[in-house]
Parts: structure tokens; sequence; C-alpha cells
């Protein structure tokens, strides 16, 4: 009988089952309790981290979580390699392929990550996209668990531009994870319908919610979660003037965590700019957690390559 591996990728939330995604969670936490004592790297082999848009957090987990396993990480900056304007992503993904264990890739295009993903047998994770950014939703879930002790029925917020890459993954890796997910953006800057009714067709299934706010108080009464990001995405830098104009009123202060759970907790994937998207005394205060949700990143993205290198060991057929 031929064995067929059918490789496995994450470059969207929803690539995983609610229960893949509780076992990569579960994974992390046992990561973070005995953090060099999985070692699925070992050999040592070697994970491509390839960069288009600039980052601290990703590259700094990418690299030592790569080490943590056992592995080595090739940061790979993609100006200072032929992927780009000089070679395809088709090409790129099989020479990486016949040398690395797996590909991470922060980039602009969806379309470009899933080409790399078709032409490769080993893992493709999606390290920020214009369009989702899904290891930072597992870092975040991950946070919520540690605070809340569960995400089902917990209730999200997440507040400014309801169409940019952290939106759309809170959408669906909350919605895999039974959460209720409320959106608050102005009417322009609303999810996409395509992300939004795939997140209602999760949601039906796991007993969460999807709901779409133009009124922040509204969107933020009785939350046990309050988020924000950027008003400006990397990418979108001459928008900067009317964007700041736009979301002034999402912007969440100390008014707007007031109307939420009286023990609610603030999230923000970072970087942070204070005064515009949150106030100093809301990211800089009690109820902010950003900082374990930094950490967490490390944690999650070490279960996440462990869980698809299993994975991918596994024939299916
Ligand atoms: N949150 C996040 O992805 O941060 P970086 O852009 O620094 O990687
Ligand atoms: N929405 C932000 C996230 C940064 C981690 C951006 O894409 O720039």
């Amino acid at each position: 009988m031929k064995t067929i591996t059918a490789t496995r990728h994450f470059l969207r939330d929803d690539d995983i089952t609610p229960a893949e995604q509780a076992e990569i969670l579960d994974l992390a936490v046992a990561m973070k309790a005995d953090r060099f004592g999985h070692q699925p790297l070992a050999g040592p082999q070697t994970v491509a981290v390839v960069f288009d848009k600039t980052s601290t957090r990703t590259r700094v987990s990418f690299a030592v979580g790569i080490a943590d396993l056992g592995g080595v990480p090739l940061i790979i900056d993609s100006q200072s390699s032929q992927l780009g304007g000089k070679e395809s992503v088709a090409d790129t993904a099989r020479v990486l392929e016949r040398m690395v264990a797996a590909i991470v890739w922060r980039t602009y295009s969806q379309a470009g990550l899933e080409e790399m993903a078709a032409g490769t047998t080993v893992p493709v994770v999606n390290a920020l996209s214009d369009d989702f950014h899904p290891c930072q939703l597992l870092a975040d879930l991950l946070t919520i668990r540690e605070q809340r002790g569960s995400l089902a029925g917990q209730t999200l917020t997440y507040f400014g531009d309801g169409a940019n890459n952290m939106s759309h993954s809170y959408l669906l890796a909350c919605a895999t994870a039974g959460m209720h997910v409320r959106v608050a953006a102005p009417a322009d800057y609303q999810p996409s319908s395509r992300v939004v009714d795939r997140a209602r067709a999760i949601a039906g299934t796991t007993g969460g919610s999807v709901e779409l706010f133009t009124d922040p108080r509204a969107a933020a009464t009785g939350a046990d979660v309050l988020v924000t990001d950027t008003w400006v995405s990397m990418g979108q830098e001459a928008e900067k003037a009317s964007r700041q104009a736009a979301f002034g009123e999402y912007r969440v202060d100390a008014a707007l965590m007031s109307v939420a759970a009286s023990d609610a907790i603030f999230l923000h994937c970072l970087p942070a700019y204070r005064g515009y998207e949150v106030t100093e005394d809301v990211i800089d205060g009690p109820r902010s957690v950003v900082w374990d949700e930094a950490e967490n990143r490390l944690h999650a993205q070490k279960a996440l390559l462990a869980w698809l290198l299993a994975k991918n060991k596994t024939p299916v057929e």
C-alpha cells in the first residue's frame, strides 16, 4: 500500500479544528512548565523563519523556541535573499524543503503563503500576513486560558480596525475556542464578510458566537477580555492620518474598561501606540496581561511546531 502523508500547514486560524486547537494549547502549557524537556528538532534540524516585514516578538520567539526544541533557527530577511523579485515562491519552496524541517513566513499576501504551502512537503506557518496572524492568537488564547481558567463561554471584544489581520484572527480562533467574539469598528472598517461567515459557521459548532458593532461602549459592556491593535498596520503607513481620525472613538481607555466585567483583562499583540489605540493607564495598569501574552508567543509556537512535525510524520493512508 502506498503511504501518503498529507502535509499540514498553519496558514489561518481555522486550519485546525477545535480539538486540535485545544491539543496545541495543552502542549503549550506542558512546554511552558518544562521549557527544555521537549526536543522534537533534535539532530539538530533547521527551521527557516523568513521576514518580508519587520518584527521583534515573532523573530525572537521563533528563534528562541526553535533552539529550545533542539533545533537551529535560520532567520532570513527577504531583502537579503533571492525570494521576492528575483526568485519565485514555488522555486524557493522546493529548495527550502530539501534542507529544513519547516518554513515560517511573515509576508504580505495570504495567496503567497498558500503558494508556498502548495509547493512544499514541509509544514508552512503564517507568522503574520495582511489577512491573519494565527500564531499571535495561539498565544492570546493561552494567556486567556491562564487568566480565566477556560476559553469556552468567555466574551472577548476587539476594538479598532475590524478589517485587519488581528481582527480576522480573533474572529476565527475565538469561534474555534467556543468564545463569544465581538468586533467594534467604524462602518468603513468592518471585517471581511467571508471571514465573518466562516467564524459564524464555526461558532455554530462550538457554542460560540460572533457579533459586529459600531458602538464601542455597547461592545465593551460585560466583556471578559478587551483587546486592541495598532490603527496603522504594516503596509498602511500612507493612510496614517485618515486612520487616526477614524478610530479615535475606539481607543481602549478607563471609561471603556469600566463597562466591561469587573475582572476583565486587557490584551494587545504589541507593538502598542500609547495614547492612540490604548491609553497608558490601561496598558500599564493592573488588568493588562500584555507581557504574559508576549511571553506566550514562545510557548504557543513551540507547541505548534512540535504538533505540526508530529502530525506530518503520521501517515494518513
Ligand atoms: N505581535 C507581533 O507579532 O509582534 P512583532 O511584530 O514584533 O513580531
Ligand atoms: N496589525 C498589525 C499587527 C502587528 C503585530 C500589523 O499587521 O502591523
